[in-house]
């Protein structure tokens, strides 16, 4: 085995990447169709994202608080700037009057009853991406899992076809049950997924780190919610990451799991694109909940 290089250590995090002539890092030399798409993802006022991301069902079925996304997901538009889901929930559920831009799942295999989930093969072409309409394609990459190159060669033959047709493609950094989650992980997976083209990342946030995480990657970085977290937590977390150096979230079950997921969105919106600290954000998320609660017991009562 060939001797790896030490890590760099010199990330520079107080001096942004530049980017002349585009406001999102990175972009500034693509095509305009890739950067139209880019803007329709990403607020070209905050240069930030709340995608909503409600894919899960692609390999674990109805998960918790998606059993009904015509019910739970559809009201929630309106507060997303962007929707990751697979192109059999868009075709079924989403109306097509919809006009937020919508990132489609790219990859797919292996369900949750398997204990290997890296082998994962691309699972829509293209030209379906194309005739959807879709702002981008997103594909998980398992740097360091079983079927490491295959999810790297998935992710390469996607930027190619997404090259081609004006797509942006998201890699997201798949993590198997045992790898380690820290900074020096994500630096190496964030990093390796851009080399290879990816257009943006879809990452964790490590608490120890995540600067250097973002400081090393040229392309954007939105950050991955995870498992159901207290609000606060899930929050300050957002918070952390955007003061960070992520160009927003790609948040799910910390969102639709909540039990106001309407005021979490909001609250989460203020997060990314107002820079309103955790506390306030809370604030926001509690009175909102509030009010929705008052709504329903109106409703109720008549
Ligand atoms: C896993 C994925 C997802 O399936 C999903 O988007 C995760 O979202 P969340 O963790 O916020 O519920 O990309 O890597």
């Amino acid at each position: 085995m060939p001797e790896a290089d030490r890590e760099g250590e010199r990330y520079a995090v107080d001096q942004p990447q530049q980017t002349p002539g585009f406001y999102l890092k990175g972009s500034h030399q693509l095509d305009w169709g890739m950067k139209n798409r880019m803007a329709r993802v990403f607020d070209p006022r905050s240069g930030r994202t709340v995608m909503l991301a409600i894919d899960h069902g692609y390999f674990q079925g109805p998960t918790t608080g998606l059993e009904r996304i015509d019910l739970s997901i559809v009201p929630l538009l309106p507060s997303c700037d962007a929707l990751f889901c697979t192109r059999g929930i868009l075709r079924t559920l989403i109306p097509a009057q919809c006009q937020k831009p919508m990132v489609l799942r790219a990859s797919g295999g292996p369900s949750i009853l398997r204990d290997e989930l890296s082998d994962e093969q691309i699972a829509m072409d293209m030209d379906d991406a194309v005739r959807l309409n879709a702002a981008g394609v997103g594909i998980q990459v398992f740097i360091g899992g079983e079927h490491e190159t295959r999810s790297v060669h998935n992710m390469t033959r996607l930027v190619d076809a997404g090259l081609r047709a004006g797509v942006p493609v998201m890699g997201i950094t798949a993590v198997g049950k045992t790898m380690v989650r820290d900074a020096k992980y994500f630096r190496l997976a964030c990093r390796i997924i851009a080399e290879l083209g990816a257009q943006y990342v879809k990452t964790y946030y490590v608490d120890d780190g995540f600067e250097t995480v973002t400081a090393s990657c040229p392309v954007p970085i939105v950050m991955a919610g995870g498992k159901k977290l207290p609000e606060l937590e899930a929050l300050t977390m957002a918070y952390n990451a955007v003061q960070q150096g992520a160009s927003g979230v790609d948040m799910g079950r910390n969102i639709f799991q909540s039990e106001a997921p309407q005021a979490m969105i909001e609250a989460v919106a203020a997060v990314v694109h107002k820079n309103a600290t955790p506390r306030q954000a809370f604030e926001l998320f509690r009175s909102l909940k509030a009010d929705a609660a008052r709504a329903t017991a109106n409703v109720a009562a008549e």
